[in-house]
């Protein structure tokens, strides 16, 4: 059936109502944690591998890449942790997560509609939340094993050889996590302004948190704001 345009119907442009999702301080929190993230991983690469040792030349050579990578492991690990604090309870995973990732094909044919109304966190942020906090925790466990200008006599030679392994490797993983989160917040679009204004549209939250906009209304029925 034809849908009929009447007279009054009219699409009015200006600016759509907002929904806040992070404060200043969260932000601050979020930007200093992503920033020492990418440091560590630039120094990181840069001291695993001589093909990348250039890199050490943007913090002043190699004595300074290996004197300033650890105190940045230190910057991401308690800046992570102040953010996680804020952020665990509703990530705490549910049963909706779980038919939300059996549809997943939905999401990416576009078909949004099919997929169970979300709160704050969809299955795949929560997944990237709690594979941070997982590795992080490896990452400065074992670092604090193999930084030898503090703790080097409190360990034996070949538990330092198991720490460098488990270190590599949770670096590895974690700049993967790194690159499907920043995938993530670019693909779904609208999202970026989150973490740069602190808010979203109300269309976006109905969009794709709609259970999290339905309790921030305090009602249950909520009609699209774009
Ligand atoms: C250039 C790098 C990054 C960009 C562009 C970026 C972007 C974003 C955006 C847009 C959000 C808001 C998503 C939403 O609320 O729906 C977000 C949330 C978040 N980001 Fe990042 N981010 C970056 C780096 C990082 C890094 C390095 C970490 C952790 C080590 C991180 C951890 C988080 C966490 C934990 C959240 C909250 C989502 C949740 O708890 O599930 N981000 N990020």
């Amino acid at each position: 059936m034809v849908e009929r345009i009447q007279p009054g119907d009219v699409i009015r442009p200006g600016r759509p109502s907002t929904v806040g999702r992070y404060g200043p301080l969260a932000r601050l929190n979020h930007w200093i944690t992503a920033a020492s993230l990418m440091l560590l991983a630039i120094s990181g690469l840069a001291l695993f591998t001589p093909a990348l040792y250039f890199l050490t030349d943007l913090f002043g050579g190699g004595q300074n890449t290996r004197a300033f990578h650890p105190w940045i492991g230190v910057v991401l690990f308690v800046s992570f942790y102040v953010f996680f604090l804020q952020l665990w309870r509703a990530n705490l995973p549910q049963r909706v997560d779980i038919v939300w990732l059996s549809r997943f094909r939905d999401l990416i044919s576009g078909n949004e509609e099919r997929l169970p109304e979300l709160g704050k966190y969809n299955a795949g942020q929560k997944f990237i939340f709690w594979s941070m906090a997982g590795l992080i925790l490896l990452l400065i466990a074992t670092g604090i094993v193999v930084w030898d200008q503090y703790f080097g006599e409190y360990f034996s030679v070949p538990t330092k050889r198991v720490a460098i392994l488990v270190h590599s490797i949770s670096a590895v993983l974690a700049i993967c996590v790194f690159i499907l989160h920043v995938y993530a917040a670019i693909w779904t679009r609208g999202t970026l302004r989150a973490m740069t204004r602190g808010d979203v549209t109300a269309g976006w939250a109905w969009r794709h948190h709609r259970k999290w906009l339905r309790e921030l209304n305090g009602r249950r029925k909520v009609g699209p704001a774009e």
